[in-house]
């Protein structure tokens, strides 16, 4: 029976990779995997399954989404075991559906399994919840990336009204013009934001600033890893403390 499993690698730790992620590697054939899949999570294939690098990074595509759903095919009709191993989770930002679409239309079965995404691992380890109560009401996963490299057409004004945590992939190229948006939708200047290049590997590295400083920021830094971009009351220093019977209160400290 051709099946095929759409496999979420997590954020690049092999530590978090799901369990059904791991075993089904483990019986795989053949491995069809994305540039942000870390090389540790590709050697828990066995030997003898080929890996097949289908080279695909925001920006930097150098396979054509066509191209990777036409291989997907030819590999799935061998009868093989076929893992296609997408960074993160298949179903954020991964063009899963364009697979999947190629997958039914050739009446080939699937399963995907989920993997953990960038702003799970980024806010675990900046140990902040994205969703801290009375301070974040929403979470909002946007792209920073829109046609031919530009900014996408969000919605600033409901997305800087929505008083929730706005986590931006594919944005440290179009952070300036995200930030410029955001502060003339009425964004406050001292807004926090949080970069997080490389999450949950060694060289993961974490800038903080605000909605105003933190395009200059991250451009100085010159990243060259994956990086997710957190906005938000959220991401400050504020913790919600007891101030008397049933009563609670946001505090701020140390605030940027
Ligand atoms: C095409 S999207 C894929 C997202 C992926 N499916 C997920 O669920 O995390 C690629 C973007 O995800 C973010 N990203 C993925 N892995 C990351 C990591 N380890 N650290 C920081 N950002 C990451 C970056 O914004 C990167 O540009």
């Amino acid at each position: 029976m051709n099946h095929v499993f759409l496999v979420g690698a997590g954020p690049g730790d092999p530590e978090l990779l799901t369990v059904k992620a791991l075993r089904v590697l483990q019986n795989a054939d053949a491995v069809l995997y994305d540039s942000l899949v870390d090389p540790r999570i590709l050697d828990l294939a066995p030997p003898h399954a080929r890996r097949i690098d289908v080279g695909k990074r925001c920006g930097r595509h150098s396979a054509s989404q066509a191209d990777i759903c036409r291989l997907l095919v030819e590999e799935a009709r061998t009868g093989d075991k076929i893992v296609r191993l997408k960074g993160g989770d298949p179903m954020i930002f991964g063009r899963a559906t364009e697979e999947m679409n190629a997958l039914r239309a050739h009446g080939i079965g699937f399963t995907v399994v989920p993997g953990i995404t960038a702003a799970t691992a980024a806010a675990a380890s900046l140990e902040c919840s994205l969703t801290r109560r009375a301070v974040a009401r929403s979470l909002h996963f946007l792209t920073g990336h829109g046609a031919e490299g530009g900014l996408p057409a969000h919605d600033w004004v409901s997305l800087t009204k929505s008083g929730g945590t706005l986590v931006v992939y594919m944005g440290s190229h179009t952070l300036g013009g995200l930030a410029a948006h955001f502060i003339e939708a009425g964004m406050p200047t001292d807004m926090p934001a949080v970069a997080v290049e490389n999450a949950s590997l060694l060289q993961q590295r974490t800038i903080h600033g605000t909605i105003a400083s933190l395009p200059g920021a991250v451009e100085a830094a010159a990243c060259g890893g994956p990086v997710l971009i957190m906005i938000g009351e959220a991401l400050g220093d504020g913790a919600v403390v007891q101030v008397g019977e049933g009563q609670e209160e946001l505090l701020f400290v140390n605030k940027k």
